[in-house]
């Protein structure tokens, strides 16, 4: 496992953004107001996690980012400094679930945690399935923090971070996909990105969450990942105008996530509805919901207040959360 280290990220950031991608050490430990002595730390670390970092007579240069697109440190110094500033970075090799060592690393007293893993050997689905995780094929990672929300808004949690996820791959890859109610993002038809939130609540806030995302960039190769096959899945890789690196991808998504969640705490989850209305392709469609009690079905009429489906039955309107949603035709 690596993970990140506030101080060297925060050099990072400065490089990447300096004039000629090039600071003196003076000018590094003033930017930061750390010791030189810190700066010299920072630097090893980065030099450690795989950023290509010269001392030259003219001052320390940046000559390019490590060619890993998960180090820790390089994420970290992609995510704005105000809002993630504190934030730890893990990259594991391979792990049971994101999600679980997620929730231990926030028993042990961090706030705001960030797990990717190469490969998931248990990867958590919703309501209990499990999300195929191979090694090469995609990007696997959660983050824990206390989302900005009252615990009756929790649903709006999966709605951002749906919708961070949408527009960050078309803002950096240029592949429109659409949102199937909640979270589920689609390409073409096929899934590309399922979402999975498990939260603690308190009486009236939500204490802590642990959203975990997982995309699929590759299918999975069928001799070296046995046999595994993704049903109704597709995968973003050969649609993306460019090769996509995951690091920058999640930075991107959760800078967009906690920006959407900072405005629904300050404006009760207006702006959000709004923008999530207009990218939900359930809206609209003949669906069949399934909960633990059975299967309705009904049209998709609306997205409540609190982030519930609403949906036109023979018995009425009723609004469901936390359940699946079956699309009557492709999407
Ligand atoms: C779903 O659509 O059922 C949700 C899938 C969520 C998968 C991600 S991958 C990273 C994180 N770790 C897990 O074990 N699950 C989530």
């Amino acid at each position: 496992m690596k993970k990140s280290d506030p101080i060297a990220a925060a050099i990072g950031r400065v490089l990447s953004g300096a004039k000629e991608g090039r600071r003196s050490l003076r000018s590094l430990s003033e930017a930061l107001s750390i010791s030189d002595q810190d700066v010299c730390e920072g630097l090893e670390t980065l030099s450690e996690q795989g950023f290509d970092i010269r001392k030259t007579p003219e001052g320390i240069e940046l000559h390019s980012p490590p060619e890993y697109d998960l180090a820790p440190s390089y994420v970290a110094s992609l995510l704005p400094e105000d809002v993630f500033g504190d934030a730890i970075i893990h990259t594991y090799d391979t792990l049971p679930s994101t999600q679980d060592t997620a929730k231990e690393l926030g028993r042990n007293g961090n706030r705001l945690v960030v797990v990717f893993a190469e490969e998931q050997t248990k990867g958590k689905g919703r309501r209990g399935r499990r999300w195929l995780s191979c090694r090469g094929c995609g990007l696997f990672f959660s983050v824990l923090f206390k989302p900005p929300l009252p615990a009756c808004k929790l649903q709006l949690v999966n709605l951002a971070a749906a919708l961070a996820v949408k527009d960050a791959v078309s803002a950096l890859y240029s592949v429109e996909l659409s949102v199937k109610w909640p979270n589920d993002l689609l390409y073409k038809g096929g899934k590309v990105c399922g979402i999975l939130s498990e939260a603690s609540i308190g009486a009236r806030d939500i204490l802590d969450c642990r959203t975990g995302i997982g995309i699929n960039i590759v299918p999975p190769d069928p001799v070296a990942d046995e046999g595994a096959v993704l049903f109704n899945a597709n995968h973003i890789g050969e649609a993306a105008n460019a090769p996509v690196h995951r690091g920058r991808l999640a930075a991107e998504i959760l800078a967009r996530y906690f920006r959407l969640l900072d405005q629904a705490a300050s404006d009760g989850g207006q702006t959000l509805l709004y923008s999530y209305r207009a990218s939900c392709s359930t809206l609209g469609r003949d669906v069949s919901v399934i909960t633990d009690e059975g299967t309705v079905t009904g049209k998709a009429v609306g997205i409540g207040e609190d982030g519930e489906l609403l949906l036109e039955t023979e018995g009425g309107e009723m609004a469901f959360n936390a359940v699946d949603v079956v699309h009557a035709t492709p999407s």
